[in-house]
C-alpha cells in the first residue's frame, strides 16, 4: 500500500495562513533540502502567488519559478491554474491560455492542477489540451461543494469528462475544508471505481475533519494527499505532513518521505513562522479550528469578508440576516462551489440584498455576467424569475464563452513593446496590467544603474 504527499509550504499553506507573503529570499536556503525529502510534488505557483509577487514583493514570478526548479531538479513542481481564468478573475482567450501554460511548462512547472469554480469542464479543456501537448501532467480538479445537486454521480461524470479530455489524474479540492470522512470515503472509492486514474485529496484544517477525512480517502484508495509542514499546517491551511507521515507509516503505508529531511525543513520554517506571527501577518484566528462552515457551509474566507464589508457600511448589526441570505442567494445562482470568483460575488450580492431591503434591487456587473453565461454553466438552473429580474433585455451568452472573446496575446505584444522584455512579461501584463507596468518600470530603472555602477568598476 503506498500514498504519496504534495507539499504546499510554498503555495497554498503560505496563501492561507500569511496572504502568501513569502519571498522567495526567506524560503531559498531550504529548497534543496526539500528536493530530497521525496515529495510526490511540491505545489509553488498559481494561485495568488503570481498576483502577490508582483503587488507586494516586488518579484517576477517567472523569475521565482526558475530558481525553484535550478534549486529542486529531483521534485515535481507543481502550480494551481484557474481554468480559463488563469490566474485572474475573468475568462481569456484561447490563445492566451495556450500561451500561459506553454510558459508555465517551458519554465518549470511538471504538474498543473486546473480547475473551474463552476466544474464546467468547457473552461479546464484548454489549458488542459496545452498541457498535455507540452508533455506536462494536467490534474483535473473538481471543486468540491455540497449542495442537491452535488451529487457522488454527477461528480463521477464531471471526472469521466476530464478523463476524456487527457488528464493524468483527478484531485478533488475542497477549498473551505467541509468535506467528511464519509464522504472522502465514498467519493475517492466511486472514483477509483469508475476511473483508471490516480486520485488526488486536497482539503483545508479550518474545521478540524481534515486528518481524519485524509485517513478514511487513504483507505478507500487515494493516490495522493495534500499536506503541510508542520510549522505552515492547521487551521485554514492543510493538516501536517510529520503527522500523517507518522500515522500512515504507522498503519503500514509506504510513504517515500524522508523523515530526517522533514524534520530540517520543519526547523527551517519554525523561526520563518515565528517572524510573521510577530509582525501580525500570521494571526492566530487563521489557526483556530473554525466550525461555523459547517452549519454555514459558507468557507471560513467567506465569512470574514461579510464581516469586513459589514463593518464598512457601518452594519455590523445585520450580520446574520447577511450570513442567512449567502445560501439563499447560493441556491438562487444555482449552487455555485464556493471559490474564487463566485464566493466573492455570492457574499456581495447577499450583504447587498440585506441592505436593499429588497432583493436583486441592485446587482454587481459580475453577478450580472455570471447570469448572462460568461462564466459558465452553472451547477443547477439559476432561478429563472431572478434571471428574468437581473438580466431585462441583456442577451445570454450562447455556447462558450471563450469562443467570443478574440485572440489577445499578438495585440498585447505589440501594445507592449520594447516594455515587455519577453513572451513571459506579456502574459504578466494581460493577467495584471495595473500592477505588471509599473513593476516592468521598477525593474529596468534598477537594471540601469546596475549597468551605470558596473561601467563605473570597468573604470
Ligand atoms: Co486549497
Amino acid at each position: 500500500m503506498k500514498v504519496q504527499f504534495t507539499e504546499t509550504v510554498l503555495r497554498d499553506a503560505n496563501q492561507s495562513l500569511i496572504a502568501t507573503r513569502l519571498p522567495y529570499e526567506t524560503f531559498a536556503p531550504i529548497l534543496e533540502t526539500m528536493d530530497q525529502a521525496g515529495f510526490y510534488s511540491v505545489e509553488c505557483w498559481g494561485g495568488a502567488t503570481f498576483d502577490v509577487c508582483f503587488r507586494y514583493l516586488n518579484e517576477d514570478p517567472w523569475d521565482r519559478l526558475r530558481k525553484i526548479r535550478k534549486a529542486m531538479p529531483n521534485t515535481k513542481l507543481q502550480m494551481l491554474l484557474r481554468g480559463q481564468n488563469i490566474l485572474g478573475y475573468h475568462h481569456y482567450p484561447d490563445d492566451v491560455v495556450r500561451k500561459f501554460v506553454e510558459y508555465s511548462v517551458k519554465n518549470g512547472i511538471d504538474i498543473i492542477r486546473i480547475f473551474d469554480a463552476l466544474n464546467d469542464v468547457r473552461n479546464i479543456e484548454v489549458a488542459v489540451d496545452e498541457a498535455v501537448k507540452w508533455d506536462a501532467h494536467a490534474s483535473g480538479a473538481i471543486s468540491y461543494t455540497t449542495s442537491p445537486v452535488h451529487t457522488r454521480e454527477k461528480y463521477v461524470e464531471i471526472a469521466r469528462d476530464m478523463q476524456k479530455m487527457g488528464v493524468q489524474s483527478i484531485c478533488i479540492k475542497d477549498m473551505a475544508g467541509i468535506m467528511g470522512p464519509q464522504e472522502a470515503y465514498d467519493l475517492v472509492g466511486s472514483l477509483k471505481d469508475a476511473l483508471e486514474l490516480p486520485v488526488v485529496v486536497h482539503t483545508h484544517s479550518t474545521t478540524g475533519l481534515a486528518f481524519m477525512t485524509y485517513l478514511k480517502a487513504v483507505e478507500a484508495g487515494a493516490d495522493v494527499i495534500d499536506t503541510a509542514i508542520s510549522p505552515f499546517s492547521g487551521g485554514t491551511s492543510q493538516p501536517a505532513t510529520e503527522t500523517l507521515c507518522y500515522a500512515l507509516k504507522q498503519l503500514g503505508y509506504e510513504v517515500g518521505l524522508n523523515e530526517d529531511r522533514l524534520k530540517e525543513i520543519a526547523d527551517f520554517f519554525k523561526p520563518v513562522r515565528d517572524q510573521f506571527i510577530a509582525d501580525g501577518t500570521m494571526m492566530p484566528k487563521s489557526m483556530a479550528t473554525d466550525t461555523q462552515c459547517l452549519s454555514y457551509q459558507i468557507p471560513g474566507g467567506m465569512l470574514s469578508n461579510l464581516l469586513s464589508q459589514l463593518k464598512m457600511m457601518n452594519a455590523l448589526d445585520r450580520f446574520d440576516e447577511a450570513l442567512a441570505e449567502t445560501p439563499r442567494v447560493r441556491a438562487d445562482m444555482g449552487y455555485p462551489p464556493l471559490v474564487t470568483p463566485t464566493s466573492q460575488m455570492v457574499g456581495v450580492q447577499a450583504v447587498t440584498n440585506v441592505l436593499q431591503g429588497e432583493r436583486y434591487k441592485k446587482v454587481s456587473s459580475e453577478i450580472k455576467a455570471y447570469c448572462r453565461g460568461e462564466y459558465g454553466r452553472t451547477p443547477a438552473p439559476i432561478d429563472p424569475e431572478i434571471k428574468a429580474q437581473i438580466l431585462g433585455d441583456t442577451p445570454e451568452v450562447e455556447g462558450r464563452y471563450a469562443d467570443t472573446l478574440e485572440p489577445q496575446f499578438e495585440t498585447a505584444k505589440q501594445e507592449l513593446g520594447e516594455k515587455a522584455t519577453c513572451d513571459e512579461d506579456v502574459l504578466s501584463w494581460i493577467a495584471f496590467p495595473q500592477i505588471a507596468e509599473p513593476f516592468f518600470e521598477k525593474r529596468k530603472e534598477q537594471e540601469e544603474n546596475r549597468a551605470v555602477y558596473t561601467i563605473e568598476e570597468m573604470e
